[in-house]
């Protein structure tokens, strides 16, 4: 079997045009990411958001703080921002330098205003079925897998990476829509005996090209959230996409699979923020 591609950044494009209109319709979407250090890859991330955040025409505003800033300083940033009215994202760029507290940060973000979906009450609703901000690589793969009419209900779907801004959640969301979930993490024994079952295989781990064709069940479908920078300069996923997609019947590519779902679905996020905090 030849692997349909899955085309994440005609889709996303797709809807990156259709929030044009809605953010027009709301008059003002303000939008706030903090980064703190300067770490490369976070600062290319940033960007690319403020970018998209721009052409869509929502209000950007980037506030870069030294790797030194004590946290006290960063939540003091974070508490102004939930009381600003014309903010209505707050995203922090992970991860943070180690003397800060992730954690803290990130359940100092008003829920209202966590348009990564990372805050204990958002991961809460989430799990009992009732979402409110979800988080932005899942929800993109869910968009995905719902575009391309994946069927889900009775499906084993098999996630490997078990972290909680995108295997736990992911694994919350396809349970949702009736798959049965396995999933698998760095502890995991005879990983290929786990994925060779899976109907819907999804691998977010970080590690460039851990999934292989033999790994993968005939006909399935496979979302590659890794996004590996190799020595060359080049980008890798976690699945090697030549081998796996000679089994796949879809397989999203990387780059142009999953990463451009993140930054539309982060902008979503923030239209609906903004949308929910008009309706009171
Ligand atoms: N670093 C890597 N992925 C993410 C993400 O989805 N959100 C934030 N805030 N930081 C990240």
């Amino acid at each position: 079997m030849k692997a349909r591609i899955i085309d994440g950044k005609r889709i996303a494009a797709e809807m990156r045009e259709a929030l044009k209109e809605r953010v027009k319709s709301l008059g003002h979407v303000g939008l706030a990411v903090i980064i703190v250090g300067e770490n490369p890859a976070s600062k290319v991330y940033v960007r690319n958001k403020e970018k998209a955040c721009i052409e869509a025409g929502i209000h950007s505003e980037v506030i870069a703080l030294p790797e030194t800033t004590e946290q006290d300083e960063l939540l003091e940033r974070i508490r102004a921002l939930n009381l600003d009215s014309k903010i209505h994202g707050i995203l922090v760029q992970l991860p943070l330098p180690a003397h800060i507290d992730s954690r803290k940060a990130l359940d100092s973000i008003s829920a209202e205003k966590d348009v990564d979906g990372f805050h204990p009450f958002n991961v809460g609703s989430l799990l009992l079925g009732n979402p409110g901000l979800q988080p932005c690589t899942p929800h993109g793969v869910m968009k995905m897998l719902e575009r391309e009419k994946v069927e889900i209900r009775g499906k084993h779907a098999v996630i490997v990476g078990a972290s909680n801004i995108v295997g736990k959640p992911m694994a919350i969301m396809l349970l949702h829509q009736g798959a049965t979930i396995t999933i698998c993490n760095s502890k995991t024994k005879d990983l290929a005996r786990h994925t060779r079952d899976a109907d819907i295989l999804v691998v977010a781990v970080g590690r460039p090209n851990l999934v292989t064709g033999d790994m993968i069940k005939e006909g399935a479908v496979v979302i590659d959230v890794g996004m590996n920078r190799l020595e060359s300069g080049k980008l890798a996923g976690d699945v090697d996409f030549e081998s796996a997609s000679g089994r796949a019947s879809m397989i999203t590519p990387v780059p142009g699979g999953v990463g451009p779902m993140t930054i539309a679905m982060l902008l979503e996020n923030a239209v609906e923020a903004a949308a929910r905090s008009k309706r009171g």
